[in-house]
């Protein structure tokens, strides 16, 4: 048995592929063939653990190549794939919406198209075991007012980025999949993730990398924006759930539950590092630093993930507080991983951000 998985050396991609060995038994005996174009976002240093893992086949391609796909497929026969690859950054998304659009829409439209192909070409039992899991983002629903429901799987699509409206674009395409050629999808809508092997242009990494050289820690306008937070590896059990029990057809939303301001989240930060790493300098509290804010900044995500409580038994097993310690652990023992991240490309794109700010 082989699973297909879409950008599998980024950040959850990488969680997920090396979780997904790590399970007992057969479930770990799976094999994956591991599509991805290792963009600035992709890091084959994130599966060092499986040089010379018979069960891991990377394959560097992009998932536009209809070729490629459609050799993979019929090379391997996957029972599933499972869909991660995206350009993923908000903030890249507004000073380049471009690769957005081709990567999140035209590639999930190529890696559908190839699916639909494929599963005709299985034998009637194959077909009926086949999924196509598109891993989505609560951004998809916009922005919520203080104090409004949480987002539940029936709420409207309000996407108000060029990497939501990417993402929403392509939701839309792989339902159309499903109502009009059958072919069985899942969706996952899930919310911020945290923890090892995340790039540090996202607000968690970012934050601990700069604390630790020092640099400011630059919060977008008032840091009042309120996320919900889920421990990255939760996010690779519910994504295993929804693959084994999921309906065809079905979103589902996936949370951890814990809501919070973006400031309240550089703090704690800022509190484990003191504890972990004291500086010389005094608490790296003072390093942070309000700048302008993102443009068209949604305000306020909150995931209602009852759902898949419910449907498949699936909830988060970190707490915030247990989660965030280890990912601040993590980028402390790693600095050999971080410097590597932190070369060429990404200090270009350090500069064209912030540099205007
Ligand atoms: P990431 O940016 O860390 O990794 C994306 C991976 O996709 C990289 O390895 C990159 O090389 C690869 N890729 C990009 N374009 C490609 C292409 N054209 N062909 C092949 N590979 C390509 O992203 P991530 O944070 O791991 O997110 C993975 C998925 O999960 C995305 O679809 C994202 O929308 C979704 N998601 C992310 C979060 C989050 O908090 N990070 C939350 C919910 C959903
Ligand atoms: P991010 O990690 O980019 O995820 P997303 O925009 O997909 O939610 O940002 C999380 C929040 O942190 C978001 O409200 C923007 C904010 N943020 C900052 O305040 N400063 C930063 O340097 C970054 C990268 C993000």
């Amino acid at each position: 048995m082989t699973l297909l998985v879409t950008g599998g050396a980024g950040f959850i991609g990488s969680n997920f592929v090396l979780d997904w060995f790590a399970q007992p038994g057969d479930a770990g005996a799976e094999r994956i063939v591991n599509l991805d174009a290792l963009t600035y976002a992709g890091n084959l240093r994130n599966l060092a653990a499986l040089a010379g893992d018979a069960r891991h086949v990377f394959v560097r391609g992009d998932i536009r190549d209809r070729a490629l796909v459609d050799r993979l497929l019929a090379e391997h026969r996957p029972r599933a794939i499972v869909h991660f690859a995206a350009e993923s950054h908000v903030d890249r998304s507004i000073l380049g919406p471009a690769a957005f659009v081709q990567t999140n829409v035209e590639g999930t439209f190529t890696l559908l198209e190839a699916a639909r192909v494929h599963l005709q070409s299985l034998a009637l039992a194959e077909r009926g075991a086949f999924r196509f899991l598109h891993v989505s983002t609560d951004e998809v629903y916009g922005s919520l007012a203080p104090g409004a429901p949480a987002f539940t799987e029936a709420h409207p699509f309000e996407p108000n980025s060029p990497y939501s409206a990417s993402k929403a674009a392509s939701d839309h395409l792989v339902r159309a999949w499903f109502h009009t050629y059958g072919l069985p999808v899942l969706t996952s809508n899930c919310s911020n993730n945290y923890g090892p092997y995340q790039f540090p242009e996202k607000l968690i990494p970012l934050m601990i990398v700069n604390a630790l050289a020092g640099k400011p820690l630059p919060v977008y306008g008032d840091g009042l924006q309120v996320r919900d937070w889920l421990y990255v590896g939760d996010h690779c059990t519910a994504l295993r759930a929804v693959l084994a029990r999921g309906r065809p057809g079905e979103t589902y939303n996936i949370g951890g539950w814990n809501e919070q301001p973006n400031i309240e989240i550089v703090r704690t930060l800022c509190a484990l590092l003191d504890e972990l790493r004291p500086g010389a300098a005094g608490s790296c509290v003072r390093l942070i630093t309000h700048v302008k804010d993102r443009p068209g900044h949604d305000r306020r995500y909150a995931v209602d993930a009852r759902k898949i409580e419910r449907e498949l038994g699936w909830r988060p097993a970190e707490t915030f507080t247990t989660g965030i310690r280890k990912t601040v652990r993590w980028y402390l023992d790693h600095a050999a991983w971080v410097a590597d991240v932190q070369s060429g490309a990404y200090r270009d794109w350090v500069a064209a951000n912030y540099q205007s700010r």
